[in-house]
């Protein structure tokens, strides 16, 4: 090839270099950098197959793989020196390649495009940030679970509405996020083990009229099999959306977490006390303690979703096969999953150490009469009245209390009597929240004998 002032990789057809609005519109090396050691390795089992069919020489490959060893530590090393001339990550390895070990350096391109290479080179950018967000998830549920632990029969109001509904217990509650972010772990396995077939080898969209051996290209970068349709291979960034779609449901899921350390570390609540190390104070006011990384954890649920939408909206309605559209992934991507290592880690720490305040969390669950349905159902069950009335006659006690400004236990038997005679002293026993919480023993409820079968079962899941 003749080189020109255009560009060394298609200057061919080309009289007149970009514009440099064109160039910064154009370029992505600024960010896709990043899949430098995907590229590489990419590149490597492509040169390696290429030897292995034939289709170069042993020596050219022993060149190529040298040199793009000497790339690779150039640029661990911080004295590459990347150009926006050469657009992107795939054009700057394979140029200084070429700069490095000369000739051999344009074979490596042979039955290959930068199409089934981007799309490789993401694919195993994407499952490694899969596995260390299955890391990060892993920590913060021991962090939950060593919560759970510490406080399995420790009572606390259960809310709807945030209004108080019934006592549950404070492992419960911690229990309720280790399931979720255990199904947020599921949705990450699903999506890596769909993203886990191999592109290259797809070429630009048809395939290549090259003897290529895209099991052995497969194999040897981890991935299951090769994709079986090569317009598929280039054109689809399914997988990043999967992706962006765990995170962004793992990140509502921290969001409500973060919410709810938010309120209960508030002076009105005092559920828990969050650590110095994952709190700020004020510049004016000296008492303060506020819990900005769990504010921050709520905030940056809207831009690893926000990725999410953006990536979306550039794949919907994108013609077969590869369009450059395709290249506003990376950066969606890349913030996402930063973002995504970033809060599980800040959750994880925030969980970790925060104290659960045992004597608040008691003192919160008898109020706002949390024992009402405890009492309706002991109507039912003791006295045999029909729910709805057990419901009624319960309303008017609470009525009751509510206008001598007591809690339920605080009535007396004649005051209960004068709703329904029937009434004996041997209802107070189910109005202490110990009780009531003791006694919700189906499967799942939150009865501490429940939470510590579950945590039983947690612990070996988890280890
Ligand atoms: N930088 C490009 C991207 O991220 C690489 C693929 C370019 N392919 C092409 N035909 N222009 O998508």
């Amino acid at each position: 090839m003749t080189e020109s002032s255009s560009n060394t990789m298609w200057g061919g057809r080309f009289a007149q270099g970009p514009d440099a609005v064109m160039e910064a519109i154009n370029a992505s090396i600024d960010f896709d950098r990043r899949l430098y050691a995907q590229d590489i390795r990419g590149s490597r089992a492509h040169a390696a197959m290429l030897a292995a069919v034939g289709i170069i020489s042993d020596s050219d490959f022993h060149s190529i793989e040298k040199g793009l060893l000497t790339v690779l530590s150039e640029i661990e090393q911080g004295t590459f020196s990347y150009s926006r001339e050469l657009e992107d990550i795939h054009m700057n390895v394979e140029a200084r390649l070429k700069e490095v070990i000369g000739a051999p350096a344009g074979r490596l391109h042979t039955a290959r495009s930068r199409n089934d290479q981007v799309a490789t080179d993401l694919r195993l950018w994407v499952r490694d940030q899969i596995d260390l967000a299955l890391e990060g998830l892993a920590t913060l549920q021991r962090a939950l679970l060593a919560q759970a632990e510490a406080g399995a029969d420790w009572v606390m109001p259960g809310f709807t509405h945030l209004q108080t509904a019934q006592p549950v217990t404070w492992g419960h509650h911690m229990l309720a996020y280790v399931e979720m972010f255990a199904r947020d772990a599921g949705r990450l396995r699903d999506a890596r083990a769909r993203l886990n077939e191999c592109p290259l080898g797809a070429a630009a969209l048809a395939g290549t009229s090259f003897p290529i051996d895209r099991e052995m290209t497969a194999r040897e970068l981890g991935f299951e099999r090769p994709c079986a349709n090569s317009l598929d291979a280039v054109s689809d960034r399914d997988f990043a959306l999967e992706f962006l779609s765990a995170a962004a449901i793992c990140a509502i899921h921290m969001s409500r977490l973060a919410e709810e350390l938010v309120i209960w570390s508030s002076a009105q609540f005092r559920f828990v006390t969050l650590s110095d190390r994952f709190s700020t104070g004020s510049s004016i006011m000296p008492q303060k303690k506020n819990p900005d990384a769990a504010e921050l954890l709520r905030a940056k649920t809207g831009r690893i979703l926000g990725a999410a939408v953006a990536l979306f909206t550039v794949m919907k309605g994108l013609p077969l096969a590869y369009s450059k559209d395709m290249q506003e992934d990376k950066e969606q991507v890349f913030d996402a999953a930063d973002t995504l290592q970033l809060s599980l880690a800040a959750m994880a720490g925030m969980v970790a150490d925060m104290s659960a305040n045992r004597a608040a969390l008691e003192e919160a669950a008898s109020a706002g009469f949390s024992t009402a349905t405890d009492l309706a159902d002991w109507l039912v069950r003791t006295l045999g009245l029909p729910f709805r009335e057990a419901h009624h006659v319960t309303g008017a006690l609470v009525a009751r209390a509510e206008e001598k400004g007591c809690d339920l236990p605080d009535l007396g038997l004649e005051e209960m009597q004068a709703e329904h005679p029937a009434i004996t002293r041997e209802v107070f026993d189910v109005l202490g929240v110990h009780n009531s919480v003791a006694s919700r023993t189906s499967y799942g409820g939150t009865a501490p004998q429940q939470v510590r079968a579950q945590i039983a079962r947690w612990k070996e899941t988890l280890g």
